[in-house]
């Protein structure tokens, strides 16, 4: 599952997204006209006055004011920007008014400094950076999304499913999707937000309804505890790490950080910065710094053994 696409408004799969499209070509189509215009003119004046031989005495037409010419260049560019905002608003109005229907899912997104904590309210999963949602095929299944942050200004933004939406803190902002195609489509965090702001990447699976719900069953199940792994586990339950994850049905249930419960079923680390593996995993808990610059969480100063020990641990978690 290696999401490669490049993330397009030209390429949706998604409700929000078609109609973004829509509008997109319908501006790029007036201001297409506009620029042939414009770009005409120029070129037709350098061309047809540009060489001619230089005459000392003769004055160009010295032109004081027409009201004609200042109307229509007023009035014509007014009513063009009123076309383009009466059309967007309701493109915008049409979006947004779509009401959640009792089936939908919903979907909460926490921006944090430098992932997205994803909650399934409903379904009790807690996740990172890695959505998950069904198709919406025969039957419509809409994803609403809550999106809300803890820090700074976010903004979350999958460009083939649906527009940007903003993630402010103290404030809880909506955004829905309804993909109609199966597959693996990427998003960013599309607002500065500080240091690793570039690497506050989203990717969403949208999965056939029956895949979707085996997903939600897998994410459900508590990880089984392994004998073999009981050193690591010690380990990560004595160490700062339950501070700020959670690993359900342990001691750990620190909410700073990404709940690791399940954290092999996602495909990075640090929100895009590296591919799970188990050796980028060894790596970034050595020290997330040397991924990610300016990551919250610290270089723990373990040993090779220690180090060992924990990663045989976490690459339980599936
Ligand atoms: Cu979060 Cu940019």
């Amino acid at each position: 599952m290696t999401p490669v696409q490049t993330p397009s408004i030209f390429a949706p799969v998604s409700t929000p997204a078609f109609a973004i499209r829509e509008l997109s070509f319908f501006v790029l189509g007036i201001t297409a006209v506009i620029f042939v215009i414009v770009a005409g003119f120029a070129i037709y004046t350098l061309i047809r006055f540009g060489r001619r031989p230089a005459n000392p005495d003769l004055e160009p037409a010295q032109v004081y004011g027409s009201k004609q010419i200042e109307l229509a260049w007023t009035v014509v560019p007014f009513l063009i920007v009123v076309v383009l905002f009466l059309v967007t608003a309701r493109y915008v109005w049409g979006i947004e008014r779509r009401a959640q229907p009792a089936d939908a899912l919903e979907i909460t997104v926490v921006g944090n400094q430098w992932w997205w904590e994803i909650r399934y309210p409903k379904l009790g999963i807690v996740t990172a950076n890695e959505i998950h949602v069904p198709v919406a095929d025969a039957r419509p299944t809409p994803t609403f999304f809550t999106i809300q942050s803890v820090d700074v200004a976010h903004s979350f933004w999958i460009p083939q499913l649906a527009g940007k939406m903003d993630a402010i803190p103290n404030k809880t902002n909506r955004v829905w999707i309804e993909p109609r195609q199966v597959g693996t489509y990427v998003g960013q965090c599309a607002e500065y937000c500080g240091l690793q702001h570039a690497l506050m990447l989203l990717v969403v699976v949208v999965h056939p309804k029956d895949e979707f719900q085996a997903w939600v069953a897998a994410q459900q199940t508590p990880p089984v505890d392994q004998a073999t792994v009981t050193a690591g586990r010690q380990l990560f339950s004595s160490l700062a790490c339950i501070n700020c994850h959670t690993v359900r049905g342990t001691g750990g249930n620190g909410v700073f950080g990404p709940d690791l419960t399940h954290l092999m079923s996602r495909s990075t680390l640090g929100a895009g910065a590296a591919r799970n593996t188990p050796e980028n995993l060894r790596a970034w808990v050595k020290d997330p710094g040397a991924f990610k610059t300016g990551a919250l969480m610290p270089a723990m100063k373990l040993d090779d053994t220690q180090l060992d020990q924990l990663v045989a641990y976490l690459v339980t978690l599936r």
